[in-house]
């Protein structure tokens, strides 16, 4: 087996971007990397910051669930002296001392490095992966300063990939005027609008610790699927013309007790007598909606009994389920983090015509899904497809 490779990408990620998620990939794919660490910088480094170390900490693990690969890491952040980019590399080469480094860097920075601290112990650590950059540089300037360094036993190698026309700075510049940020991922934009970030108005959706909970009861997935939901389900909302701010509290809150192992979700059942049904008491994919709604009461203070009711029905639905319930229980199944299913796009298209319909589609879908792989059916999924089928928006485009 050959020596493990091992990336670093750091950085302010003052937000996190597409952009830096591109080049991440890009050097994964291309150098053959194992695994790429990407470090945000703590508040005891040269890198300024205009958030806080702990908002860019959980937009970069909501970023790196795109790809299993991009490891975030608390090196820099979690350090209480001035901590520089060759402490990181030293700390880096003990944990991991059979392992090649590659440090990426854009073509920009090359003209940089000069001012990197203690830059002759950095060089032997690692070789460089230089990205293209979208602004000028002067390549005469770049391959002098290049051939000076690799005198100096710097190794580099440049990443073919196009340049990247991202910066945080533009899309801090977009948030603050309310302006589409396509380049952000959307859970990373979600993140933004709930907490008011870089000027963003703040909508006052959920308290602040919603956010903080939430992050440390879910795993990074969930917590990224969570903030999707939330936003796909207001958009709904707006879209149908329901109460946007109800329909972004149940999106956030939906999964909230998803990750609590299936002991704790029947413990709680069971003392709070929500429900005696061995089935549900014996399945993780029905529990975690009851006692979703019972943790999202009791532990986040939701008083709400149509948000709740959403929570509580948000994976079966139930026969006169509200119009609020459905932006949920659809939005659950169509966000935009979601992994590709036959009807995916069907269904969203449908979904801005039509809740009903496009409900019933989804729950069909879901129905042959769980037949096709001999798993149970809730009886309340199917309750759910029947009633849907009654309702005269859905029986007006059978006929
Ligand atoms: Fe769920
Ligand atoms: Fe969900």
């Amino acid at each position: 087996m050959g020596k493990e490779r091992i990336g670093i990408l750091g950085g302010a990620f003052d937000p996190i971007h597409q952009g830096h998620i591109q080049m991440a990939v890009s050097t994964l794919e291309s150098c053959r990397l194992d695994r790429l660490y990407l470090i945000p910088s703590g508040e005891k480094t040269y890198k300024s910051s205009i958030v806080g170390k702990e908002d860019r900490w959980k937009m970069v693990v909501t970023a790196c669930t795109q790809d299993q690969r991009l490891i975030p890491s608390r090196f820099e952040m979690d350090q209480d002296v001035p901590f520089y980019t060759v402490d990181t590399l030293l700390a880096l080469k003990k944990k991991h001392p059979k392992a090649d480094l590659f440090y990426i860097i854009g073509a920009d920075g090359v003209l940089k490095l000069h001012r990197w601290h203690r830059l002759e112990e950095v060089l032997p650590l690692c070789t460089f992966l230089i990205c293209p950059r979208a602004g000028d540089i002067l390549l005469g300037d770049f391959n002098a300063e290049k051939a000076r360094l690799t005198a100096l036993g710097g190794k580099f190698t440049m990443i073919r990939m196009l340049p990247v026309p991202i910066s945080s700075t533009e899309i801090r510049e977009c948030l603050s005027q309310g302006l589409p940020t396509p380049n952000l991922y959307s859970p990373v934009r979600e993140y933004c609008a709930l907490k008011g970030l870089y000027g963003m108005p703040q909508r006052e959706i959920c308290p602040e610790e919603w956010i903080e909970k939430l992050f440390a009861a879910l795993n990074p997935r969930r917590f990224a699927h969570s903030l999707s939901v939330a936003n796909y389900a207001c958009r709904l909302a707006r879209i149908h013309g329901i109460d946007q701010r109800q329909a972004e509290q149940a999106g956030l809150l939906h999964d909230c007790a998803k990750c609590m192992p299936l002991k704790e979700m029947q413990r709680i059942a069971v003392q709070h007598s929500l429900t005696n049904d061995p089935t549900i008491l014996s399945s993780n994919a029905l529990m975690h909606s009851l006692v979703g709604a019972w943790v999202a009461r009791n532990e986040y203070g939701m008083a709400d009994p149509e948000v709740l009711e959403a929570i509580a029905y948000h994976n079966t639905g139930h026969a006169g389920m509200s119009r609020l319930a459905m932006c949920v229980c659809l939005a659950d199944s169509i966000e935009p983090t979601r992994a590709s299913y036959p009807q995916l796009e069907q269904v969203r298209v449908l979904s801005e015509l039509s809740l009903e319909r496009a409900l019933l589609m989804s729950l069909e879908g879901t129905a042959a899904y769980v037949r096709s792989r001999g798993k149970y059916l809730h009886p309340r999924t199917q309750e759910t497809i029947a009633w849907l089928k009654t309702l005269p928006e859905v029986r007006g485009h059978r006929k």
